[in-house]
């Protein structure tokens, strides 16, 4: 099975801040920017696998900076690590702020997406390559966390 890069798949999603989805205060729901984060991962884990995917677990997240109505949510996911049948997808998120031209780190999150097929099976994925000194970072450390996570779920 024949390995690709992980620049291959890298995933780019952005959404202005509406007031559909604020809470009384103005700013964005964290429960939004989860559900952006989610697409965002499940984006770059389709793009890697060819496949249709579910998440499996979604890793600690915290909130450092709020998003304010009228904002840019930027987010960006690649997939750090492949398995066999999942795959580790880190996602990072920014706002920016159209008119002042600034941008801030909002949250970063670590997904775990499985690849299956139309009746429901798993399916293999091809390894994936890092390249960079961070995408090998990112590599390394993924092993880290997936022991965590495994021994956590037979807990
Ligand atoms: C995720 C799911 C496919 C795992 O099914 P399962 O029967 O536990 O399958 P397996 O034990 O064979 O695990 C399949 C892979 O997922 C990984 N996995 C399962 N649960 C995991 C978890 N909580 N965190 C990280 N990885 C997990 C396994 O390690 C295995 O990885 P590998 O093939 O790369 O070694 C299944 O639980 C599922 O369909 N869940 C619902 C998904 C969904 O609907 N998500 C969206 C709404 S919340």
């Amino acid at each position: 099975m024949y390995g690709r890069y992980v620049r291959e798949s890298v995933s780019e999603y952005s959404e202005l801040a509406l007031p559909n989805d604020a809470n009384g205060l103005g700013n964005l729901l964290g429960g939004k920017i989860m559900h952006l984060v989610d697409l965002t991962g499940a984006i770059a884990a389709m793009k890697h696998s060819r496949n249709p995917v579910v998440t499996a677990s979604v890793d600690h997240m915290d909130f450092i900076h709020p998003v304010r109505l009228g904002q840019l949510v930027r987010l960006r996911g690649s997939v750090n690590r492949v398995f066999r049948t999942s795959m580790e997808v880190g996602v990072k998120v920014w706002v920016e702020d159209l008119v002042r031209g600034e941008e801030k780190h909002v949250s970063s999150a670590f997904l775990t997406f499985v690849a299956v097929n139309p009746a429901g099976g798993r399916v293999e994925v091809p390894p994936v390559i890092p390249e960079t000194e961070d995408e090998k970072r990112r590599y390394e450390e993924a092993g880290k966390r997936r022991e965590y996570r495994l021994q956590t779920r037979r807990r």
